[in-house]
């Protein structure tokens, strides 16, 4: 990211979440604030013409695995918490808007948002500006990944290390250093039994066929444009090896077959994902 500079890709997913509202039917992530937090201005603008941000032919794809990315974090936390777990950790959260939305609000669910102190003080200015008080069981806690370790933010953000805890990590892998990666699945798989993460991953470029080198390529030129340059890739069957040797029980990777198979089966308009990116589920 550039220095102390809100994340622009923030700005970006969030965009394509809010397009997803206006264009997709049926909708794989139904998301009633995702046109407010974009901003008064982008959503008029996103409402007079929701083509106008889905310009290029890759952009389908991106506004569907954003979409369903989401969906697929919030069903495992429902499902995590079923299991009893109560604290939510949004680990880069950008702009996503689960904690104005709480579907489980009954719960005793508290939701942590961590995200960079640039992109942070940005949302909550966002927040205040669309009139968003942010909920009592919202805690915001700031840190930088690469120079703060999750385990000391979270703790002065009152995390307790003690309780089941289900975390989201998505869109934010990419842009950081593997070894940052790593350090944050390992202190997540220190977390107690019944824990679990949702977290997307771009494949390594060697595993990629010469079409999906193409569109990786353009896509990595355009964060790298935005100043947030993708650092981490992974093999789908290294990253589960070294999951299951941090701790984790149970490992899931969910490929682009299974996703389009989850979420956009039998859809009429063809929307689903592409191939670069996976997400991964992995359980304590
Ligand atoms: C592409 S956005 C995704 C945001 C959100 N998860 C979503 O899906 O809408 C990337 C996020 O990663 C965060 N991020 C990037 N580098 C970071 C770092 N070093 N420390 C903390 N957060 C970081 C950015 O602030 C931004 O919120």
């Amino acid at each position: 990211m550039k220095e102390n500079r809100p994340s622009a890709t923030a700005q970006r997913v969030a965009m394509r979440r809010a397009v997803h509202q206006l264009l997709d039917d049926p909708k794989v992530l139904d998301d009633p604030v995702a046109l407010r937090i974009i901003g008064k201005e982008s959503a008029s603008a996103l409402r007079a013409d929701p083509h106008q941000f889905e310009a290029t032919p890759l952009s389908p794809y991106l506004r569907a695995f954003m979409a369903a990315r989401s969906r697929c974090a919030e069903d495992e936390l429902a499902l995590a918490l079923g299991r009893g777990v109560r604290q939510y950790v949004i680990l880069g959260a950008g702009l996503d808007t689960f904690a104005y939305r709480n579907p489980h609000p009954e719960g005793g669910l508290h939701v942590f948002e961590v995200d960079h102190p640039a992109t942070q003080a940005w949302k909550r200015e966002r927040l205040e500006e669309i009139g968003f008080t942010p909920p009592a069981d919202l805690t915001f806690a700031p840190i930088d990944f690469e120079t703060k370790t999750l385990a000391e933010g979270l703790r002065s953000a009152g995390y307790d290390p003690n309780k089941g805890t289900f975390f989201s990590w998505l869109g934010v892998t990419p842009y950081l250093s593997t070894e940052v990666v790593m350090a944050t699945l390992r202190f997540i798989a220190s977390a107690p039994v019944g824990s679990g993460v949702v977290f997307d991953y771009v494949i390594s470029p060697s595993l990629l066929t010469p079409a999906q080198r193409s569109s990786f390529d353009a896509l990595a030129r355009r964060v790298a444009l935005a100043g947030e340059p993708w650092q981490a890739f992974f093999d789908p069957v290294l990253l589960m090896r070294d999951l299951r040797s941090m701790g984790f029980g149970y490992v899931e990777d969910i490929g682009p077959g299974e996703i389009n198979a989850m979420y956009f089966k039998d859809r009429k308009d063809g929307l689903r994902v592409g191939s670069l990116s996976h997400v991964m589920k992995a359980q304590v």
